[in-house]
């Protein structure tokens, strides 16, 4: 079978960019799997689908009529690469994943990315559940002021206006929200595994991440 290279970790530890990263340099596939829960969110809200309504999200999950040419995500045929990065999406996302039947219906899908000559799959259960015999588990994080930082720096880069940017304190607020409730739920919560070996980001750039990252894949 296709080697596995599980990243996974909380919100804004630069998992997406370095992952990715790996991915590229190893010439492997990529496996953005949050992108799924945000697209099952998306088609939901779309559908008229209540987010808690578990068999019905689940329903949208199972049949998500979404395709990934290049570095595009289509959902039915829509351009939805931008509108799937909204904050409310994000926060749908988050809901969606918290139902167990909605993380059955992507499980199949997720495993689908297994293919030669590899894989590197982003997510939060990646090592845990999606792919819990992968060769190599890293949990990459960083302290939680570091991630806000860069989350608002994000926001700066996508050329917010600074009035209308929440204030650092806020992300950080909510970053803290997000970790405690992704930790905290009945299915998948995020945490690391005994076998990932950690990769704390807060005092490297992300050239430095990705190489820490290459060396554990390496030895
Ligand atoms: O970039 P950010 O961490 O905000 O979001 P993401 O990686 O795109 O994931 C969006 C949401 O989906 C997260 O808040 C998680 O609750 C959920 N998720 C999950 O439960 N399991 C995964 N494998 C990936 C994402």
């Amino acid at each position: 079978a296709a080697p596995v290279i599980a990243i996974d970790g909380p919100s804004a530890s630069g998992k997406g960019t370095v992952a990715q990263r790996v991915a590229e340099t190893l010439g492997f596939h990529f496996l953005d799997s949050g992108a799924l829960y945000r697209l099952t969110a998306l088609a939901a809200l779309r559908a008229g689908v209540a987010l808690d309504d578990e068999t019905g999200v689940a329903a949208v999950a199972a049949t998500l009529p979404a395709e990934f040419p290049g570095d595009r995500i289509l959902l039915a045929g829509d351009d939805v690469t931008e509108a799937i990065r909204a904050e409310e999406i994000g926060v749908g996302a988050s809901k969606v994943a918290a139902l167990p039947a909605v993380r059955t219906a992507l499980l199949e899908r997720q495993r689908a990315y297994r293919r030669l000559p590899g894989l590197v799959a982003d997510g939060r259960d990646m090592g845990s559940v999606v792919f819990p015999e992968a060769p190599v588990k890293v949990f990459l994080t960083a302290s939680a002021e570091a991630r806000a930082e860069r989350r608002h720096k994000q926001l700066i880069g996508k050329g917010m206006p600074a009035n209308m940017r929440p204030l650092l304190q806020d992300i950080l607020q909510e970053l803290r929200e997000r970790d405690a409730r992704d930790a905290a739920r009945s299915v998948a919560p995020l945490k690391q595994e005994e076998d990932a070996e950690l990769v704390d980001t807060t005092p490297l750039g992300i050239d430095e991440a990705v190489a820490a990252v290459l060396d554990i894949v390496r030895r």
